[in-house]
């Protein structure tokens, strides 16, 4: 983590490389929209009355959205980019652990970070995390389905509240780096064109260490 008010410098400015294709950026996006209305609905829904009622159908309703939108990118989109970063996101190797044992040297010596491939081991984490997290949220809120809502069932719940707090959390960690982190902050224009400068992806997304360039 570069120290705050530092701007890296990535060399030759403006060679851009693609980073994310349009399905994956369509899947991250679907992601987060449907998770943001979830989140609003699911705390502001309370518990009886027209606004319960709405809340509760739009919630419900973005859960569907998430599940069928998700369907038509894996069917429609392209599998291969999608099955690739899948891939690059969840596998973990000696190099990430070593990544993961610098951090705290990085955070608070703002040491520099070990090299990283197209995901750092944090990212990696991060993709675990919420896709197991997003399991518990629909497994918690289908039995809460049917186990009605009069009163709820008490296990269900407490699961359900403790998946999305958890993963609230981790969302507002991903805002920090996607919004205003220096070095990882170039990365968002890649989620939204697709492509990013490519000395950034030199500097901090290719397996080489610094002395090796
Ligand atoms: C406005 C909100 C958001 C912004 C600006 C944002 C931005 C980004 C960016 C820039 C990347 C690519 C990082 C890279 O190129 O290495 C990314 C990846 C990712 N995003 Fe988001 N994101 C947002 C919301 C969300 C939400 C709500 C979720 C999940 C509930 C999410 C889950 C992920 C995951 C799992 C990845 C891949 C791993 C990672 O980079 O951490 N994002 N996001």
């Amino acid at each position: 983590m570069s120290a705050p008010g530092d701007q890296p410098k990535f060399g030759r400015a403006h060679a851009l490389v693609l980073r994310f294709t349009p399905s994956e950026r369509a899947f991250h996006w679907l992601v987060a929209a449907a998770f943001f209305v979830m989140l609003i609905t699911g705390l502001l829904m309370g518990k009886t009355g027209s606004f319960h009622d709405l809340m509760y159908a739009t919630h419900l309703a973005a859960a569907g959205v998430l599940v069928a939108g998700g369907a038509v990118i894996l069917l429609r989109g392209d599998r291969r980019a999608l099955s690739q970063t899948r891939r690059d996101l969840s596998h973990l190797d000696a190099l990430d652990r070593e990544w993961l044992g610098r951090v705290p040297a990085a955070v608070f010596k703002h040491s520099p970070e070990t090299p990283a491939g197209r995901f750092n081991a944090g990212q990696k984490l991060n993709f675990l995390l919420i896709t197991l997290l997003l399991g518990a949220l629909f497994v918690s809120g289908i039995g809460l389905l049917i186990s009605g809502s009069h009163p709820y069932n008490a296990v269900f719940k407490a699961a359900h509240v403790a998946a999305a707090y958890t993963a609230l959390a981790l969302v507002v960690c991903h805002l920090y780096m996607a919004l205003i982190n220096p070095s990882t902050r170039p990365a968002l224009r890649g989620m939204i064109s697709g492509k990013v400068d490519a000395g950034w992806v030199r500097r901090y997304h290719t397996r080489k260490r610094a002395e090796e360039f």
